[in-house]
């Protein structure tokens, strides 16, 4: 049994897909949540900037003493080297893994998309951890770097043309190669659902990479005796660094909750 928060970070608000489906797994568990919201978006900046971003936001959650780190951003865990995860002090997992394991398990025909940030796509860092587990798989990855900015500001509907056209620029190519499955390889894809459901006309799997993360969570810390002894809800604490209120309005969009209460700004330097 282990009463230590889990921490979780993101760059901004993409990171609460991956909270709300570990608060609903697991109510009783204390979390700390850290959205770099001064700093957005990661998924544009260099392989460099990302890491050296990563290992503070890491640190900010260690000095709050949490039992598992989890990164719920698809640009941090497709660039923070494996030689950096290993080295912390708790467990540390990011979204690719996850989502991977469960692309591979439910496609039929092999064909797999990703979209991410345009580090993300660079990396590859999807397409290696899926041939890694099946060898003859088709890869094909696009970047959409215009999702964040509209998360970000409240924008994903379905009816939204700007929404509308800027989901079809991206999402058509892919739809053009006859894939089955679909990874949403950034934590603020899955607030655009609908949208890209309708683009693809309800024919490919989606896979939300914070709810994958989320359940691993919950499999590592049951399977290692790590959960809390609690009875009661656990505790929510939200950092970020920019605007409180910014975060509120949109979290409370991603969240149905309004969170105002447990939400601080704080400086990392
Ligand atoms: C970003 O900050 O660009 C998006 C974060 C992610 O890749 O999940």
């Amino acid at each position: 049994m282990d009463n230590r928060p889990i921490g979780v970070f993101d760059s901004g608000v993409g990171g609460l897909t991956a909270y709300k489906e570990l608060e609903a797994l697991l109510p009783n568990e204390d979390i700390i949540y850290f959205g770099d919201t001064g700093r957005l978006p990661y998924g544009s900046k260099s392989r460099e900037t990302i890491i050296d971003y990563a290992q503070q936001d890491i640190k900010f959650l260690l000095s709050h003493d949490v039992k598992f780190i989890l990164a719920a951003c698809g640009t941090v865990s497709s660039t923070l080297p494996q030689k950096v995860a290993d080295a912390l002090p708790v467990q540390y997992s990011g979204v690719v893994g996850p989502a991977v394991q469960t692309a591979c398990a439910l496609t039929l025909c092999g064909r797999i998309g990703v979209i991410g940030t345009n580090l993300t796509i660079r990396t590859n860092a999807y397409g290696k951890a899926i041939r890694a587990i099946k060898a003859d798989a088709h890869v094909f990855g696009n970047a959409c770097p215009l999702f964040v900015p509209l998360v970000e500001n409240g924008q994903f509907s379905p009816k939204d043309p700007i929404v509308r056209l800027v989901a079809e620029t991206y999402l058509q190519p892919l739809r053009r190669e006859g894939i089955d499955t679909l990874i949403l390889g950034c934590t603020h894809y899955p607030l655009l659902y609908d949208v890209i459901n309708e683009v693809l006309d309800y024919q490919v799997t989606l896979i939300d990479p914070g709810r994958e993360a989320a359940k691993s969570v919950q499999s590592f810390l049951t399977v290692n005796g790590l959960l809390s002894e609690r009875q009661q809800e656990g505790r929510r604490e939200f950092y970020v660094t920019d605007s409180a209120e910014d975060f509120c309005s949109v979290a409370k969009i991603f969240l149905q909750q309004d969170v105002s209460g447990s939400v601080k700004k704080i400086s990392l330097s």
